[in-house]
């Protein structure tokens, strides 16, 4: 994988809410970020978090994923086109392929929510409360080809309490997302 230095063009792949795309525009926004938004792409057109980016004034897209090559081609041009040097998946809710991943050639960065590797997917929340842990949390890894697998960057647990509900335990942890997310790109690009 090619090597970063200076601050980076990042590009936010979201499908949704886009609660994590705000947290890293936040970040963006300090004196001291190590990263500069230049694009988000959604592939769902209704995504609120392409709202959000309009009204930031941040260059968006929605790239229809009708099938993976093709969503990944135009995906690719336009990295190129931005000089993207890194990507941040922030609820992206498609698997990239190994090839694309080969192309693009740089970091590509995720956050799921749960404490890796328990419960890779979909669903993480119910899964930990079903199964009586203690604990939960977020995770930021390197994407790999292989699903929620790549190496781990960094991660915070939060308790799970007996009153805890899917809702209630997706709530804590969101609001651990919105840390960890800057913290490990920081983490990532210092060790550069
Ligand atoms: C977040 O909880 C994120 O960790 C999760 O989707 C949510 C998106 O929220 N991602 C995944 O499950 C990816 N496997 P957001 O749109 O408000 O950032």
């Amino acid at each position: 994988m090619e090597k970063l230095s200076g601050k980076k063009n990042t590009a936010v792949l979201i499908s949704g809410r886009g609660s994590n795309l705000r947290s890293l525009v936040k970040y963006s926004k300090t004196k001291k970020s190590l990263i500069r938004i230049v694009l988000v792409v959604s592939n769902n057109f209704s995504a609120k978090g392409l709202d959000y980016a309009n009204k930031s004034n941040i260059n968006n897209v929605f790239i229809k994923h009708s099938n993976k090559k093709s969503f990944e081609d135009r995906l690719l041009k336009l990295l190129k086109k931005n000089n993207v040097d890194l990507i941040c998946l922030a609820g992206f809710m498609k698997i990239l392929s190994g090839s694309f991943i080969r192309k693009f050639n740089k970091p590509i960065l995720n956050i799921h929510p749960s404490l890796l590797p328990k419960y890779k997917g979909l669903n993480t929340h119910n899964r930990a409360i079903q199964n009586k842990d203690n604990y939960s949390g977020a995770t930021v890894h390197i994407v790999n080809e292989k699903l929620d697998s790549g190496k781990i960057i960094l991660q915070k647990k939060v308790k799970i309490l007996k009153s805890d509900s899917g809702k209630s335990l997706e709530k804590k942890v969101l609001k651990i997302e919105h840390k960890i997310y800057p913290r490990a790109i920081i983490k990532l690009l210092a060790s550069d």
